[in-house]
């Protein structure tokens, strides 16, 4: 089925001048950005966005990283699009990831690891309800 799925390009993506290069690579694979803004997550978007992270040890680097810098929200429509941007993605630690994906060829470290993706259906539409109204996705 046709799906959405929520992607954030990171702020060592928009550090590096690299967000056009990971859009060839997301548009490659066979999805379209259907929704797309550059903005300066404040501290509370981020800490709201990862609030399931609340208690893990690395929550404050994490909302750290990701308020440091611009990040580039995204909406991705396509075929399984949940599971096949996870797949483009590549694995959290870029060490682990797979060859030509994201994070291999371009993330950081397990932290500064350049995207984010949805894990399911029901966490796509919270992350994409926070970050766009309806009338800014145009599929
Ligand atoms: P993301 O998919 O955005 O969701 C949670 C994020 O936490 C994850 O990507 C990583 O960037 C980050 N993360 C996971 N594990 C660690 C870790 N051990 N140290 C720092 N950040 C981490």
């Amino acid at each position: 089925a046709i799906q959405r799925t929520f992607s954030i390009l990171k702020p060592d993506a928009t550090e590096r001048n690299i967000t056009g290069a990971i859009n060839a690579l997301i548009e490659k694979a066979g999805l379209r950005i259907v929704a797309q803004k550059r903005i300066h997550m404040t501290r509370g978007q981020a800490e709201t966005f990862y609030a399931v992270h609340k208690e893990r040890p690395f929550f404050g680097e994490l909302v750290d990283f990701m308020t440091s810098g611009p990040v580039v929200v995204q909406v991705l429509e396509g075929e399984g699009a949940i599971a096949k941007y996870r797949d483009v993605m590549g694995a959290t630690d870029p060490s682990k990831a797979a060859d030509g994906t994201i994070r291999k060829l371009h993330a950081k470290s397990i932290g500064e690891n350049s995207v984010h993706g949805s894990d399911a259906p029901e966490t796509a539409a919270i992350e994409i309800a926070q970050f766009f109204a309806g009338n800014e996705i145009v599929g």
